[in-house]
């Protein structure tokens, strides 16, 4: 018997978890706050589809069932009956606490509730409940339906089942997972991408190297498909700020103080791709 997922947010993330995991045989209820948002959810998720067929990567018939696996409500009840609730929404703690709060009270005892949050203590949201034992992070990247990465995150109360039931959800949808073993700031991946883009940032700060130099050095030294300032660039440098700048404040290990130059960037409003100008001009 096909399991029951419910994703609650039906943005960039949700609808690309819903999509990975209808594909994979979970039934899914999608849940979001108005219709708009579930119709440009679902209509996103259609037209990913699509593009996998077009390119030979998915079976029109396989497509059409998998989409057709894919319910969608503003009721959280909906929720009710699912095995696993993945929460994408707003990374706002104060929203995902009253999500978790009302999921508590509603799903199966033996239901798993887990974040896709990218830098929220799971133990923080995991408190709003009264299962902390079966709450737990499953961080997807993005393109979810591209990128092969989950890094699943145990809260200081996340019990071996529940790692164990969010491994098995999160491999049936062919990713690979990492296991963050206790619940710091950042994570494995963000701590990882902001010890790297501090250090790429002090050497450009103090004219070590170019922009293009540090990132080529990566880039042909290490393999990495980006380098750390044209990754930070894409990402935002106010969003890698906040981050490091969270991370350091918890950890108060030196390695994660933002160089000044990221304060002044973010100052003077040039924040990467968005704004079109970061360490490179775009
Ligand atoms: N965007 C990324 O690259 C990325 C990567 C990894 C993790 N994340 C994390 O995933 C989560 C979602 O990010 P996103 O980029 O998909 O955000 P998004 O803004 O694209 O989507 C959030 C959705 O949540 C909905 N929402 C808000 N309150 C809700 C509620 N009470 N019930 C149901 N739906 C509600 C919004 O209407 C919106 O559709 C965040 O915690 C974020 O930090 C994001």
């Amino acid at each position: 018997m096909a399991k029951k997922l419910a994703v609650i947010g039906a943005g960039l993330m949700g609808s690309g978890i819903a999509q990975v995991s209808a594909q994979a045989g979970w039934d899914v209820v999608l849940r979001d706050v108005t219709d708009e948002a579930l119709a440009r959810g679902k209509g996103g998720i259609e037209a990913s589809y699509e593009k996998f067929v077009s390119k030979g990567k998915l079976a029109a018939a396989d497509a059409e069932r998998a989409l057709a696996r894919i319910t969608t409500t503003t009721d959280l009840e909906a929720a009710a009956d699912a095995d696993i609730v993945v929460e994408a929404v707003f990374e706002r703690i104060e929203i995902k606490r009253e999500i978790f709060q009302a999921l508590d009270k509603l799903v199966k005892d033996e239901a798993v509730l887990a974040s896709n949050t990218s830098a929220i203590p799971i133990t923080k949201i995991a408190a709003a409940t009264s299962r902390p034992e079966r709450v737990v992070g499953t961080h997807f990247f993005s393109p979810v339906p591209m990128m092969q990465l989950c890094e699943l995150v145990r809260g200081y109360k996340t019990s071996d089942e529940t790692l164990a039931t969010a491994r098995q959800f999160a491999e049936s949808t062919g990713k690979t997972c990492v296991v963050v073993n206790r619940d710091v700031a950042g994570f494995v991946t963000t701590r990882l991408i902001s010890a790297l883009v501090v250090e790429a940032a002090k050497l450009y700060e103090s004219g070590v190297a170019s922009a293009e130099d540090i990132d080529t050095a990566c880039k042909l030294g290490f393999g990495h498909a980006m380098g750390p300032l044209a990754t930070a660039d894409l990402t935002g440098v106010d969003i890698l700020l906040h981050a490091t700048d969270n991370i350091y404040t918890e950890s108060q290990d030196e390695k994660f103080a933002p160089p000044e130059i990221m304060r002044r960037m973010v100052d003077a409003g040039d924040i990467g791709r968005k704004s079109g100008q970061g360490f490179y001009e775009h």
